[in-house]
């Protein structure tokens, strides 16, 4: 039974031992067979300041159980990719303290982290209870992330009045920064309390939780502050689109794409069953949206062409008041953690207030992001591509750029703090 399972997590080990001996220079082919190959993988990987011994006999008790492979893999990562979150704070202590179904629960929890050495977070919750079931786990993971103390709890906050930055006359004018006509956006994810976070939905939820939101989309449509439609991948659905029309609102940046293509979403069983169960509702004018079945349940969005933050901070604020007034719109909150997400990186506002911007110069017009990303990450700024997460910087250098904080922070600190890094942002810029 140990020699079978060691045989089996012996590959995956094998793969992530050669990763690491190939970055070092020396490349050498592993053994994969048996206990002694295990070790050796480990050895390896792990840089051996342990007597082998010790390793072997830690390993042998991660593999005395189904989850052994897992459980191997997570042991030699740590060492390996000490950035990734859901590894670095994976306890085994904790994990082995746990009834079965809660050890299951945990590594669901864990799964994209362990399967993707290069994640920076690694953890995404499958149910909105899993913040409070697995609380020893991820406030370790969260806190860890958002660099905020133990205890503190998350406070919503969308008023304006009083936010240090805040210009006296509260407009937060992007003429005043030097900036023309700018795509600004601002959205927050979700979730339905009643169902499973995505992670954990079968085809028959996905279906249920976006019929559930067509109800209340129906309100919406009739409602001329909103207007506009429902639209639906899922095949057969009343309000199915056409693949050409999907096409076009992607490239409108309406719709997103599918999301297989994102290997962190995919392992965490986020992706799956495409297209069923997604779609999105896109008001009369477009400049409010809301995305069914992606990342969140809703991710809840404003998007406008114009020069005051404001009006997409504004409108998104009425836009979620009234959505939350709808039928069976009742969206999972948590006491300490403010609005439950998928992934813990979003908890909290669930906020993302972004604007596309052109930084020539320190991006070598869109080349290289790496020096923008410096700059950025010390202004508190996430850059990432306009084509989404983890695209690249358009022609002449055009990136989004956001606030990175989402935890304990103030809806209207975030935009406040958009704003004033844009300012930042283009000082750095013009210098460069
Ligand atoms: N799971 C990925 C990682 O850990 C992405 C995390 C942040 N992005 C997101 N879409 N939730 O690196």
């Amino acid at each position: 039974m140990f020699i079978r399972s060691a045989i089996r997590a012996a590959r995956p080990l094998t793969r992530l031992a050669s990763q690491k001996v190939a970055r070092n220079g020396a490349r050498f082919a592993l053994a994969a067979t048996g206990a002694a190959g295990l070790t050796m993988a480990a050895t390896a990987a792990t840089g051996c300041e342990e007597p082998v011994a010790y390793k072997s006999e830690v390993l042998k008790k991660f593999l005395a159980d189904d989850a052994a492979e897992a459980l191997a893999r997570v042991y030699i990562m740590k060492k390996l990719f000490p950035d990734n979150l859901a590894i670095k704070h994976f306890d085994f202590d904790y994990y082995n303290s746990l009834d079965a179904e809660g050890k299951k629960g945990l590594l669901m929890v864990a799964r994209s982290g362990i399967e993707n050495g290069d994640s920076g977070m690694g953890a995404y919750a499958m149910q909105p209870s899993d913040y409070d079931r697995f609380k020893t786990y991820l406030d370790a993971v969260i806190r860890d992330y958002h660099g905020v103390p133990a205890g503190q709890p998350h406070v919503t906050d969308w008023n304006l009045s009083g936010v240090a930055g805040l210009p006296a006359d509260g407009k937060l004018d992007l003429t005043k920064l030097g900036l023309e006509n700018i795509s600004m956006r601002v959205r927050v994810g979700r979730n339905l309390s009643a169902f499973p976070l995505p992670g954990a939905m079968d085809k028959a939820d996905r279906i249920k939780m976006e019929n559930t939101m067509l109800k209340a989309f129906n309100v919406l449509v009739k409602d001329p502050k909103y207007g506009g439609e429902y639209c639906s991948l899922t095949p057969g659905h009343s309000n199915e689109i056409s693949g050409q029309r999907y096409n076009e609102l992607v490239k409108a940046h309406i719709m997103f794409k599918d999301m297989a293509a994102d290997k962190y979403l995919a392992t965490a069983g986020i992706a799956s069953d495409w297209p069923y169960g997604r779609g999105c509702y896109v008001s009369a004018d477009k400049g409010f949206i809301v995305w069914v079945g992606e990342e969140d349940h809703l991710r809840i969005m404003c998007m406008k062409k114009g020069k005051y933050l404001n009006d997409v901070f504004d409108r998104l604020r009425g836009a979620l008041d009234t959505m939350e007034s709808l039928p069976n719109c009742k969206f999972a909150h948590s006491e300490e953690y403010g609005y439950v997400t998928s992934c813990p990186t979003n908890l909290g506002t669930g906020m993302r207030a972004s604007v596309h911007v052109a930084i020539p110069k320190l991006t070598k017009n869109g080349a290289d992001v790496s020096e923008a990303k410096a700059v950025c990450k010390q202004l508190g700024l996430s850059v990432r591509g306009v084509g989404g997460e983890h695209t690249a910087a358009g022609v002449g250098g055009i990136v989004d750029i956001s606030p990175s904080a989402r935890f304990c922070i103030k809806e209207a600190e975030i935009i406040t703090a958009l704003y004033k890094g844009i300012e930042k942002l283009m000082a750095k810029e013009k210098s460069a």
